[in-house]
């Protein structure tokens, strides 16, 4: 299986999420990228014996999706960092069609915010479903828990507690998710939207 490196970001000062917790959870980052890697170095090293090691082979299967996708979904979330706040136009394709299934920008925020506020850690993600076309905001748990078969990541806003906890306690979590949207450069959804339409 291919190797996988570890992506390094470009992010500046963020209002609100101090460089201290952005290094941390880029630790965390790392750990994700070296354990895919780790994993599938180890089945293949168990394939050498399938039929003995069918359980840990299966069981390594299943690991494999949580380190693989906090790997991803850590990258949509870091991505959206880079090169900058930028804010979101209502007049891009992605904001046109935030406003028309959503009424408003407003009402996806709404709504946005309430999906990151519910209980429990995980992904708040927007994505597009390229056979219907339509936006759907959703969790997932864990990293890989409850993700919508076929759907594309538009954006991923990470709720484990590790994200925020050393700038904020776990009761300020709204304020975290305000600093996430606070600091997003929009044209980073915009360009997963228009690449992926
Ligand atoms: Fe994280």
């Amino acid at each position: 299986m291919k190797k996988y490196e570890e992506k390094k970001f470009t992010i500046g000062t963020l209002t609100g999420l101090s460089e201290r917790q952005i290094a941390e959870h880029l630790k965390l980052y790392a750990g994700y990228v070296k354990h895919v890697n780790l994993i599938a170095e180890n089945v293949e090293e168990l394939s050498s014996n399938s039929e003995k090691n069918a359980y840990l082979i299966s069981e390594l299967r299943r690991r494999f999706a949580f380190e693989f996708d906090g790997m991803r979904m850590h990258e949509f979330y870091f991505e959206s960092f880079e090169e900058g706040k930028r804010e979101h136009e209502s007049g891009s394709t992605l904001g046109a069609a935030i406003a028309e299934q959503f009424g408003s920008f407003d009402n996806w925020l709404t709504q946005f915010k309430t999906v990151a506020l519910s209980r429990g850690i995980g992904w708040t993600v927007l994505s597009r479903d390229p056979r219907s076309g339509s936006l759907i905001n959703h969790y997932a748990g864990d990293h890989e828990l409850g993700h919508l078969a076929g759907l594309d990541i538009i954006i991923a806003l990470d709720m484990w507690e590790h994200a925020y906890m050393i700038d904020y306690t776990p009761g300020e979590k709204k304020q975290y998710v305000e600093a996430f949207l606070s600091n997003l450069n929009w044209r980073v959804p915009e360009g997963r939207f228009n690449r992926e339409t």
